[in-house]
């Protein structure tokens, strides 16, 4: 797994300077992984981008749809694979893949409604963001898969259960492995606090509460599969950025609508 987000790591980092990052430079480390480079011009060419059948090759989707969304687009596809093919114990992947993508979505509709300055950090902060699930598991194995049934069992918040057997979150695992994989700094912190807003640096605070946020917009998962259950924090949360019960409303429908487009493209 670590080679492969290293890399996507460097193709994200880049992506965020693209006026420094000549555009051939910036294909050639996605076409490091020809079925990356594949993946992202199928995904191109999807209803998704509008672009239906009108990109042949990696350089013409970086050219016509910008670093950022081929960013984005590698990353969709990469968590796409990894966490399909995988399970932890009685979770499937399917479970965990759809709720990393609802999360992303939902986060940058967030993101759009109440905290355009993270707009274009967003979908990635939310798709990634339980990356470090799959760390704990590398790591521990059965206990960790135990952990993680019983959260689904119990609905009680998944970092609870870590903190306890594991002294440490799957947020701020990743925290520490993704420094090795080159992610941007204020995408690192955002993932490593999304489950503590408050406590994140200052930097990406908004980033990590529109993250954490997603998860009580999205009340029922689509796959049944959330690390955080409703907790007495939830209202707390809404009401630091903002959110009304009406604009829950209205954010959820707008997501389901996305996810249908989405799934059915990187399915
Ligand atoms: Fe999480
Ligand atoms: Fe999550």
């Amino acid at each position: 797994m670590s080679i492969e987000f290293a890399l996507l790591g460097e193709i994200i980092s880049l992506s965020q300077d693209p006026t420094n990052t000549p555009l051939d430079d910036f294909a050639n480390k996605v076409a490091t992984s020809p079925q990356l480079a594949a993946e992202v011009v199928r995904v191109s060419n999807s209803a998704l981008y509008g672009m239906e059948g009108r990109i042949n090759r990696l350089e013409r989707a970086v050219l016509i749809l910008g670093m950022r969304t081929v960013a984005e687009i590698a990353s969709s596809t990469l968590v796409a694979s990894r966490m399909r093919a995988m399970s932890i114990g009685a979770l499937g992947g399917d479970a965990l893949w759809m709720h990393s993508l609802e999360i992303g979505v939902c986060s940058q509709f967030i993101a759009r409604c109440l905290v355009p300055s993270v707009e274009s950090e967003a979908y990635l902060a939310g798709l990634l963001h339980d990356l470090g699930m799959l760390e704990m598991y590398e790591a521990h194995g059965k206990p960790y898969s135990e952990a993680v049934a019983r959260c689904q069992r119990e609905q009680t918040p998944l970092i609870g259960l870590e903190a306890e057997a594991f002294e440490q979150t799957h947020g701020r695992r990743l925290l520490a492995r993704a420094g090795d994989w080159h992610f941007p700094e204020l995408l690192t912190q955002a993932i490593g606090y999304h489950d503590a807003p408050q406590e994140a640096p200052e930097a990406s605070r908004s980033l990590a509460t529109v993250v954490r946020a997603a998860h009580i917009v999205v009340v029922e998962p689509s796959k049944g599969w959330s690390d955080m259950p409703p907790t007495p924090e939830d209202d707390q949360i809404l009401g630091d950025l903002g959110l009304q019960p009406e604009d829950v409303v209205d954010i959820r429908a707008l997501m389901q609508e996305r996810m249908k487009e989405v799934v059915s493209v990187l399915r």
